[in-house]
Order: C-alpha cells, then sequence, then structure tokens
C-alpha cells in the first residue's frame, strides 16, 4: 500500500485510516465487531461500516489471511 492509501480516511467521525484498518486485521481482527472494539470503527454514524469491511476483506486476501469473515 502507498502512503497515501495508508492515510486515506475511512471512518471520519473517529479518524481512522484504511492503514489503521489494516494493522488492526495484522493483529487478528476479523470483524467489523472486532474493529470496533479495536479502533472504534462504526461507533457514531456507521456510515463507514461497509468501507471498513471491504478494506478488511481486501487485506485478509492480500496476506492470505483466515478468509473466514462474519458477514
Ligand atoms: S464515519 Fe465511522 S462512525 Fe461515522
Amino acid at each position: 500500500m502507498n502512503e497515501i492509501g495508508y492515510y486515506l480516511n475511512v471512518c471520519i467521525c473517529e479518524n481512522i485510516t484504511c492503514g489503521e484498518i489494516r494493522e488492526a486485521v495484522d493483529q487478528g481482527a476479523r470483524s467489523v465487531r472486532d474493529l470496533n472494539k479495536q479502533l472504534s470503527v462504526g461507533g457514531q454514524c456507521g456510515k463507514c461500516v461497509c468501507t471498513a469491511r471491504k478494506v478488511m476483506k481486501d487485506h485478509l486476501v492480500e496476506t492470505d489471511y483466515d478468509l473466514a469473515v462474519p458477514a
């Protein structure tokens, strides 16, 4: 991921970037609930949840982590 991609803001309410979500996946997050626990993603308006899930799934595929992501 390039530097711009890392700093792309996914959750505006909590100021969470794409890179932070990827790091959370590296540390074991496998669901939006996990991301919410670790980063508070989606904890306010919730508009970022679909994008956060997509970033998480893409990173799981790119890194060959366990692909079993709960819906
Ligand atoms: S944009 Fe993520 S909770 Fe509002």
